[in-house]
């Protein structure tokens, strides 16, 4: 018999997800990625100028991420604004988008990308990178490929995919938030605290990698509600 989990969830199952691209009236490019209770919101400004202009690449555009979770987002009443663990998240964002945007067409440009996380149920910094990928195809910026993201790891010494916060709390839990690019399949980002032996690390990017295709599809599936998609 197969065990469940909290949430009666197969170990491979990721929570119901819902993805909408250009919710944000204002902003160039948006997006709004919701997993289970966890809601991500991105938007994206420019290319535009870089302020202070000292700042600027005359070869290259420069990309700047902003993680940001709401105060009501949490159990706990966050106190709002930046901290360590938001500006981490914010720069490993960076890293994992980077490598697919193409910054060499914007020189002298920046590109601003800013998530705010409504809702947080674990798994926020791999909903904010869907909504970021999103938001940066919605705005038109020039992209190699597409950029895909969940968490998988362990609870009771299960491989389980895309951790609620109940089950990261299990004591000797395991929390692995995974970026993969979308055609050439290789890892931007990659983090995990704790103890896990080989076979088990290699268990989990397997079914990070198998899962991965689930949600990009439906990233497909909400460009395709307002764009015609072509090769
Ligand atoms: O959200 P993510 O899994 O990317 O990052 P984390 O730092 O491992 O946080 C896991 C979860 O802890 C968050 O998604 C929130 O549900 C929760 N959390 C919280 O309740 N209060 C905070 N100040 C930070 C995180």
């Amino acid at each position: 018999m197969v065990k469940k989990r909290f949430d009666g969830r197969k170990n491979n199952e990721i929570r119901p997800m819902s993805m909408e691209v250009g919710v944000v009236n204002r902003a160039v490019g948006s997006a709004k990625v919701q997993m289970g209770k966890t809601i991500a919101i991105a938007s994206v400004y420019g290319p535009r100028k870089v302020l202070p202009k000292h700042l600027e690449d005359p070869k290259r555009g420069l990309l700047r991420v902003r993680y940001n979770m709401l105060p009501f987002s949490v159990n706990e009443r966050k106190k709002p604004g930046p901290d360590r663990r938001s500006i981490e998240i914010g720069l490993v964002m960076k890293n994992a988008l980077m490598p697919v945007i193409e910054l060499d067409s914007f020189p002298r440009s920046v590109i601003d990308i800013d998530v705010e996380i409504i809702q947080a149920d674990a798994g926020t910094r791999v909903a904010a990178l869907i909504a970021s990928s999103l938001a940066l195809a919605d705005a038109g910026i020039p992209m190699k490929e597409m950029i895909t993201a969940l968490a998988v790891g362990r609870v009771n010494g299960e491989i389980v995919a895309d951790l609620t916060k109940e089950e990261e709390d299990v004591e000797d839990a395991i929390d692995m938030p995974i970026a993969i690019t979308s055609r050439t399949k290789r890892i931007t980002l990659l983090q995990m605290d704790g103890i896990a032996d080989i076979k088990e690390l290699n268990k989990m990017i397997d079914l990070a990698i198998k899962k991965s295709d689930e949600i990009l599809k439906e990233q497909y599936r909400a460009l395709e509600k307002k764009y015609v998609l072509v090769e």
